[in-house]
């Protein structure tokens, strides 16, 4: 008996778990069933027969008939999608193997009904053998052709670990499409939002917008020249060590009983709150509140329903100008310019008892500028920084009267930065 790699390959392996089952099984009850060939080529069955040949358990063969290789292929292939517990996205990604197939089929098939008319009668004809196998290999996936789609999209553009959720079954192909979805929407609203700040010429003189990084450029704001920072750094595990600096300029900047107000992630406050109390003293942990929505946080088994707001301050200790409720009604985040923009309304309840009017409010990671734009609303002096240039001209757009939204209404998150499901 003859092993084909390439037919042998087009099935998915078992898992390690799946194949040792499979092996107690042929152990305990013998090869059930005959493998079956074409010739002398193994075409199914050839995990059983790895697991009989290795322990010497005795195996039958049924011989099947195929006009050509390629009958072979799309028999292996059926076959397993039925027989096997596959995911949606499995069974397509599985199935996908026979596009190829069916599109050559589908453009034979029209050659001949068109009495194999000259190529350039057939302009249309591509898309349409497309559409075809397309949705041939929705019929053995057992979805639509729609879905066949998406999930090819989604092997192409979305990041690994999204594809590996939707292979597993955690997420569904409709949810792994929409990461993708959602981005280039994005992408094309900050397109439209950047082109539009070329137009601005002049900012208000209670606003200062700077292009660099924070970190290496904060004493041109001059030492005690910001009253309070008002903050939403980036989440990520790389980001960790810059809270050090961070901590260090806030501590330069601010004028002395200055307050540092950060939105930061859940899982690392502990490594945060070590580097930022080198320069600044801690003074509260507040709660934003999710807006309609709760979380999944799987690494830590946590439903989580609030992002915590971490308050700093530059001695000497001083209380905030009014009284400050700690948990706070997020008015959930809007997404338009940027992938972390936060909500700009919930910002009001941090700004009304830590400032005053005329204040000078600094946001040194202002993404698509919401501190920034709430404080001009509050009559606040606001300086912003950012390193990406393109936020600084969605800034510029913001802030000159333009809003984030170039077209139709604000769309609420539904996702946390930590999170890798959300739920309602
Ligand atoms: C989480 S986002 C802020 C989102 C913002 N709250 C909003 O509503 O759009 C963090 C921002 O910090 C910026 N950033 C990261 N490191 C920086 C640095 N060293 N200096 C200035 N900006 C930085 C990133 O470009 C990003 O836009």
């Amino acid at each position: 008996m003859r092993i084909d790699p390439e037919l042998k390959a087009l099935m998915p392996p078992l898992t390690e778990d799946e194949f040792k089952r499979l092996e107690t099984s042929i152990l305990t009850e013998g090869c059930r069933d005959a493998l079956v060939v074409w010739g002398d080529v193994l075409v199914d069955g050839h995990n059983r027969y790895e697991i009989c040949t290795k322990h010497g358990v005795k195996f039958e063969t049924i011989q099947k008939e195929f006009e050509t290789r390629e009958d072979a292929k799309k028999w292996i292939i059926t076959n397993q999608i039925g027989r096997r517990n596959l995911t949606p996205f499995q069974r397509v990604e599985f199935a996908l193997q026979l596009e190829e197939m069916y599109v050559e089929e589908a453009r034979r098939r029209q050659a001949t009904s068109t009495g194999g008319a000259a190529p350039q009668l057939r302009v249309n004809f591509p898309e349409a053998d497309k559409a075809r196998a397309r949705d041939k290999i929705g019929e053995i996936a057992g979805v639509s052709g729609k879905q066949v789609d998406k999930v090819k999209k989604v092997l192409l553009e979305a990041p690994e670990e999204v594809v590996e959720k939707a292979r597993k079954g955690e997420i569904s192909i409709n949810k792994a499409y929409d990461v993708i979805k959602k981005k280039t929407d994005l992408e094309e609203k900050r397109a439209i939002l950047i082109e539009k700040a070329k137009a601005v010429e002049m900012l208000p003189e209670t606003i200062r917008l700077i292009h660099g990084d924070f970190l290496a450029e904060y004493k041109q704001l001059g030492e005690c020249s910001v009253d309070c920072i008002i903050t939403d750094p980036p989440y990520v595990k790389e980001w960790l060590h810059n809270y050090e600096p961070f901590a260090r300029a806030a501590a330069y900047v601010l004028k002395p009983g200055g307050f540092l107000i950060s939105y930061v992630g859940h899982i690392h406050i502990d490594q945060i709150l070590d580097q930022m109390r080198q320069h600044l003293d801690y003074y509260w942990l507040a709660c934003l509140k999710h807006a309609g929505t709760i979380s999944a946080v799987h690494s830590r088994g946590v439903q989580c329903g609030y992002k915590p707001i971490l308050i700093m301050q530059k001695p000497p200790m001083t209380k905030p100008k009014r009284y400050f409720g700690d948990v706070i009604q997020g008015t959930g985040r809007e997404k338009d310019a940027h992938e972390w923009q936060q909500g700009e309304e919930e910002l009001r309840q941090l700004f009304e008892p830590f400032t005053d009017p005329g204040d000078v409010v600094l946001d040194p990671f202002m993404g698509s500028g919401t501190v920034i734009s709430m404080a001009q609303k509050m009559s606040r002096l606001a300086i912003g920084f950012d390193i990406d240039r393109d936020n600084v001209e969605i800034v510029r757009w913001r802030v000159s009267g333009g809003n984030t939204s170039p077209g139709g209404p604000v769309r609420w998150c539904e996702e946390d930065g930590e999170a890798s499901s959300s739920s309602t």
